[in-house]
């Protein structure tokens, strides 16, 4: 294939680590990624990303951005903004997907728009927790409280009645300003991947303790799952197009997990959408991606493929210039550090 021996003479650098509370998770899919890419003759290197990304970005000289982040800077567009500005093509949605994704409520409000179901909801800011009683008023229980910004289950609780409730908020706000309260639904949890734009299959997982918590995410052993997940027919189908929509509906583009609940009802409900889902051996999506026939490589190389700038085309600029230049004269050149007034 043209496009794959291109990418072969690529430095690809596969950015992992970061500055979210799951940075375990990313170091685990960047290390799975990078190998893979070694083993099928890719010119691939790791990038730990920390604050100083930027500069470890200029330095590496790569060319392509495989990325294996989490959470916030990683999944949230910041880094997708970065790498728009170095024009560096890079895996997984661009910066206004990946924002609106990563923040649970504007995705939902999203979904809401475009007809897409999703659990009844409210937002707390702070301020809330001085009557959240009043707050609260007729929404019910059991609830499922969130951060809007975490991710792998970080600072999620179910609350059965106003303790638990005052418990889990507080708890939430520990990871972020903007709390969710959601309708929590009994049913069948199916995540969905997505792969450019059609959705590859449903998978059904369900933990020992209920809800898929942090550990039941991250650790061998505590999910139980089935593929395809055990729904009938139309069911399934229905599932899969509300997935794809939801990644329709955000912008998103390369390979995204969309959260979904069957309720017992049969209704289905969205959740959330993850735009960098974990790929690791024992990690959700590569087992979907089996049960559409892509191997575990087959997988790595076809996002590879996808990567490319969203924000200016695929035009790359080789050249990175290190001076700063003034706004009046563009041929001028500053020394590195200084800079015009105007
Ligand atoms: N409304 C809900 N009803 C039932 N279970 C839920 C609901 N919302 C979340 N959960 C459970 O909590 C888990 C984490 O919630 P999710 O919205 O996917 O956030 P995260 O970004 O942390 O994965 C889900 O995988 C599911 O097991
Ligand atoms: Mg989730």
């Amino acid at each position: 294939m043209r496009i794959e021996s291109e990418l072969k003479r690529k430095k690809i650098g596969v950015l992992m680590g970061g500055m979210s509370s799951e940075r375990e998770v990313s170091l685990r899919t960047g290390e799975t990624v990078y190998q893979t890419l070694v083993d099928r003759g890719y010119n691939a290197t790791k990038v730990f990303v920390d604050r100083d990304v930027d500069l470890v970005l200029r330095q590496a000289g790569i060319e392509v951005a495989f990325l294996a982040l989490r959470g916030r800077f990683g999944e949230d567009g910041c880094i997708q903004g970065l790498l728009e500005i170095l024009g560096i093509p890079y895996t997984g949605s661009g910066v206004i997907a990946s924002a609106l994704s990563m923040n649970k409520v504007k995705a939902k409000e999203l979904f809401r728009l475009h007809n897409l179901p999703t659990p009844p909801y409210y937002v707390l800011g702070r301020p809330a927790l001085d009557d959240l009683v009043t707050e609260h008023g007729s929404f019910g229980f059991p609830v499922v409280v969130k951060p809007v910004c975490e991710g792998s289950s970080i600072g999620v609780a179910i609350a059965r009645n106003h303790e638990e409730l005052r418990q889990a908020v507080e708890n939430a706000f520990l990871f972020d300003d903007a709390v969710m309260v959601e309708r929590h639904i009994r049913g069948v949890e199916v995540q969905v991947a997505v792969l450019d734009g059609q959705a590859i299959g449903g998978i059904e997982v369900s933990s020992k303790g209920g809800m898929l918590d942090y550990q039941a995410k991250t650790m061998l052993g505590r999910t139980t799952c089935h593929f395809p997940a055990r729904l009938s027919p139309p069911r399934y189908h229905g599932v899969l197009v509300q997935a794809q929509k939801a990644h329709q509906v955000l912008g998103c583009k390369g390979l995204t997990l969309v959260d979904m609940i069957v309720s017992d009802l049969g209704n289905e409900y969205l959740l959330e959408l993850n735009t960098l889902p974990s790929i690791t051996a024992t990690s959700l999506v590569p087992k979907i991606a089996h049960g559409a026939g892509l191997d575990f490589g087959d997988l790595i190389e076809t996002v590879l493929g996808s990567a490319c700038l969203k924000a200016r085309g695929d035009q790359t600029y080789q050249e990175r210039d290190p001076y700063q230049h003034g706004f009046q004269r563009d041929d001028e050149q500053l020394a590195p550090g200084a800079f015009t007034a105007n």
